[in-house]
């Protein structure tokens, strides 16, 4: 483009900057943190936004990243693109002007070229750049050792500048001060800008790669199952689309566990998939309502074939992203039940001792039938853990009289059960038997709860309260964990179906309603369904659930029974199960599977605290999506045209 006909681009382009402005309303500078969506955003957005400065044509080829160069590099003509840092007048003829791509950062040199001076100073930060240049080693000495391309610098001979960055930026993603997450989450994709967040993200893919081909190695057939699908009792609560059709709702998948139960009927033998799946659950650290799973399912397999096939997965993991070499022994077994007694958690973190002990048998004076004891000595707790902790952890984990701990001294070495909550009404206990049994010395603390016998659920009071003193004695430097950085576990037979704390029905099933019984148990469904133990197993690393599966059921008498008789379903309910039903009525093999939480795989390989640090896109608190401003209201004519009102109360 010529220049004249460029400068006619300019004003044009210039003018229809302003007539947008003009259209829309007028603000005031508004905090951060009272930014809504709306044009007011786009206004101060925009503000000091040059795009007169925006070169508009052709520009050269990048023929490095910025992370690339060497020493060895020194004297080459290169042009790189990307992100201009804050640039640093250091005398009349020398300025610095970091430029970040997403593989690292160069450093481009102006030595006195005026215009390129200019150039520079008007460069907003963040603004994208492409620029020509002579590679130039550093002088002995004053190389940058914590960039890939510290050696060198880059004397710039042309600056193209690109798309300038509005200098109202909420925050420059490589500033020493980062802004609260809400405004990080508004702004994603300058959050994303960041060294670890490209890491997580870039390691993520890595890692589907990696899982694509392990399982393809090994025969799975990778198949896409529908994301509208049907609402169905099967635990989480779902997500509802509605449709044109008055009346009719789709619902989202939680997983792709009916589906791929069916492809198995259908031949597939070893299907595998990298899932999109929705609960409508409350957020945490580990949860999400849009989460993503490795999901895999195997014919004619039994517990240990899926096992083998999810260590082995795992470890190519470990070796691609982490360089790290897994064996069969970094994966132990557990049965639930010992989780629960030794740890007070189905996902118990083996990465420090401190177990619970169940002292039953010697206190069985002051226990009935249905109560067990548990106790729990803190080593050197009388230093770690003062008056304060331990009050305000009773009043946060709500502990109540059934709980009572207990400093152990000199003076109270042999008699301290005496002043420990209901241990003092035994006359079985001895202080210097609990002492040599529980190897109970001066400086403990011991801890005990009295419980239901009858272990079911997720975890028991002693359990969190073990998680929670291991916290505050890691935080004094009194508790180590092990050298090994990541500890797997197998958790299995676990009940096949949990005492339903809703209380609408009796039972519930601990994982989901197709898990098999095992065997010897089938015969116990109808007796007694809290005796029988299910074909499913938990995959936990570092205390965290990252997968789960199990052997499933394949046949269709047996599945209706446990929807109908055991589970209780209503009718209306368990027949919303028919096409599966259907399916294992029609000559489906005996299978099974399992699916690896992929997300919380990713933070754990990361060292991210909160799964949101290994997703693009994240949802807030309360299922918020602050980049599109989602969940939002649709207008009448749209609610009608799906048949649906808002009560008033709604409106
Ligand atoms: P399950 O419900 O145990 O099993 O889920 C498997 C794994 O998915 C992860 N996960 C989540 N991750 C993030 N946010 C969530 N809301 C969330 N919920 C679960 C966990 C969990 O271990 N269909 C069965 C699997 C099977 O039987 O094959 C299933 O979905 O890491």
């Amino acid at each position: 483009m010529n220049s004249r006909l460029c400068q006619i681009a300019l004003l044009a382009t210039r003018r229809a900057t302003l007539q947008y402005r003009r259209s829309l309303p007028s603000i005031q500078r508004v905090p951060l943190r009272s930014i809504s969506h709306s044009a007011v955003v786009n206004e101060q957005y925009l503000q000091g936004y040059k795009d007169s400065e925006r070169f508009h044509g052709e520009y050269p080829s990048r023929t490095h990243y910025c992370g690339d160069l060497r020493a060895s590099d020194d004297g080459k003509k290169v042009v790189l693109c990307g992100w201009a840092q804050s640039s640093r007048d250091m005398s009349q003829d020398l300025i610095f002007l970091p430029l970040r791509d997403h593989s690292g950062v160069t450093q481009l040199v102006c030595k006195g070229d005026e215009e390129i001076k200019t150039q520079i100073k008007s460069l907003s930060v963040e603004s994208v750049i492409c620029v020509e240049g002579i590679v130039q080693k550093r002088p002995e000495g004053m190389g940058n050792k914590k960039q890939a391309s510290g050696q060198v610098e880059v004397e710039i001979t042309k600056i193209y500048c690109l798309n300038p960055a509005t200098p109202s930026l909420p925050f420059w993603p490589n500033g020493a001060q980062l802004p609260n997450e809400e405004v990080r989450l508004r702004y994603r994709y300058l959050d994303l800008r960041r060294e670890q967040l490209q890491h997580n993200i870039r390691l993520r893919s890595l890692t589907a790669n990696t899982v694509r081909n392990y399982l393809s190695e090994h025969g799975f057939t990778e198949i896409e199952t529908p994301t509208l699908f049907k609402s169905t009792p099967e635990g989480a609560r779902e997500f509802i689309v509605p449709t044109r059709k008055r009346g009719q709702f789709y619902a989202l998948p939680q997983s792709p566990q009916q589906h791929k139960q069916m492809l198995m009927a259908a031949g597939f033998d070893r299907y595998f998939q990298i899932a999109r799946c929705f609960r409508d659950e409350d957020l945490r650290a580990d949860r999400q309502p849009e989460f993503t799973q490795i999901d895999l399912e195997m014919s004619f397999i039994k517990i240990a074939d899926i096992q083998n096939i999810i260590e082995g997965m795992v470890t190519s993991i470990w070796d691609k992203a982490l360089g790290q070499t897994l064996t069969k022994a970094s994966f132990p077994h557990m049965t639930y039940n010992q989780a629960m007694r030794e740890y007070g958690s189905d996902k118990p973190d083996v990465r420090f001792e401190m177990k619970i002990a169940d002292i039953r048998q010697d206190v069985k004076d002051i226990l009935d039938e249905t109560t067990s004891m548990d106790c729990m000595v803190v080593k050197d707790g009388a230093r770690g853990l003062s008056g304060g902790d331990l009050k305000a952890m009773q009043k946060s984990l709500d502990l109540t009289s059934d709980f009572a701990y207990v400093k152990v001294n000199e003076k109270n070495l042999e008699t301290w059960p005496m002043k420990c909550g209901a241990l003092r009404y035994s006359q079985q206990v001895g202080g210097k038997e609990l002492n040599a049994k529980l190897g109970v010395e001066e400086g403990d603390v011991v801890m005990i709860h009295k419980r239901d016998k009858y272990l079911y659920g997720g975890n028991t009071t002693m359990g969190r309260v073990r998680l929670h003193v291991s916290q505050l004695m890691q935080g004094k430097g009194l508790l180590k964990l092990d050298e090994e950085k990541y500890k797997f576990l197998w958790v299995e037979s676990f009940p096949l179906f949990t005492p339903d704390e809703e209380g609408k029905r009796k039972w519930q099933a601990t994982h989901h309603p197709f898990t098999a019984p095992f065997d010897e148990d089938i015969d116990k469904l109808a007796r007694e369904p809290s005796e029988v133990r299910g074909q499913h197993y938990d995959l936990v690393l570092n205390g965290m659930e990252i997968g789960g599966g199990s052997i499933r059921i394949h046949s269709p008498v047996m599945q209706t029974f446990i929807l109908e008789k055991v589970l209780e379903l209503e009718k209306y309910e368990y027949k919303r199960f028919d096409h599966l039903i259907d399916a294992l009525g029609g000559g489906c093999p005996p299978h099974g599977g399992m699916a690896l939480g992929f997300d919380r795989l990713m933070a754990i390989l990361t060292d991210s605290s909160s799964i949101r640090d290994v997703i693009a896109f994240p949802k807030a608190a309360g299922g918020k999506d602050f980049v599109v401003n989602s969940p939002s209201a649709v207008t009448t004519a749209q609610l009608n045209e799906y048949g649906l009102s808002l009560s008033s109360s709604d409106s």
